[in-house]
């Protein structure tokens, strides 16, 4: 079974990503990881995110950089949504990605176009939203446990900038697959929000065997 969970930054997909994969024993792939460790390889070598040649020069990556903490950081976040935005970063990344959603028993991925460009073929497609001022109020709690203060309005600020990137790219744009089921977790906690992305995979996979079986 191949889940895509899509959605912008801080809607909790990534939470309900991880869940369901436990849930479901599937492997997991956050895509939103590639894209940081090439923003990071870019910055690091005090390349230009917004310059593609740079950026597709970053995608060769080892794997071992996707467990550094500092990709998780809002320098490095903004960076990803800059260099994710170049189509050839995007086809440098494809390959790996399809991979994974195609391996054999299945795979839960987490991203922006998973449903729609990765995985068209998913059995299940979730995407998860949640109101900007809600995100940047989780965002924000985040970052103060990790001890970085800022206001409440940069984090809001930050995150708008970022969805209308993601929204208004040309290519492979964040934007739900028509036949994706929505998931609002606004006002639901960390279980329920997870509770009712089991409840969708599940009654998705209802309706799947009983068309099957017609
Ligand atoms: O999900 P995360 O916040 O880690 O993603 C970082 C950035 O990577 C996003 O803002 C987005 O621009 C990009 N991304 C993408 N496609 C994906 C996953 C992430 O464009 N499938």
């Amino acid at each position: 079974m191949i889940i895509a969970v899509d959605g912008p930054a801080a809607s909790g997909k990534g939470t309900i990503a991880r869940a369901l994969s436990r849930h479901y024993s599937l492997p997991h792939l956050d895509t939103g990881l590639l894209y940081r460790a090439v923003a990071a390889a870019v910055l690091k070598d005090e390349f230009d995110p917004a310059n593609e040649t740079d950026a597709v020069s970053a995608c060769s990556f080892d794997d071992y950089t996707l467990d550094d903490p500092w990709l998780k950081s809002e320098e490095v976040g903004k960076a990803a949504s800059i260099v994710s935005a170049h189509p050839l970063v995007r086809a440098a990344l494809l390959l790996r990605q399809k991979k994974f959603a195609h391996q054999a028993g299945g795979a839960v991925l987490d991203g922006r176009d998973i449903g729609t460009v990765i995985a068209p073929d998913a059995d299940v497609k979730l995407y998860v939203k949640a109101t900007p001022m809600i995100r940047a109020q989780r965002r924000h709690m985040e970052l103060r446990k990790q001890g970085i203060l800022t206001s409440l309005d940069k984090v809001l600020n930050d995150i708008r900038a970022r969805d209308e990137r993601d929204a208004k790219r040309a290519n492979s744009p964040m934007v739900p697959a028509d036949d994706a089921a929505m998931l609002d977790t606004s006002f639901l906690s960390i279980d329920a929000a997870v509770q009712r992305a089991v409840a969708l995979v599940e009654a998705r996979m209802a309706a799947k065997a009983s068309a099957a079986a017609d």
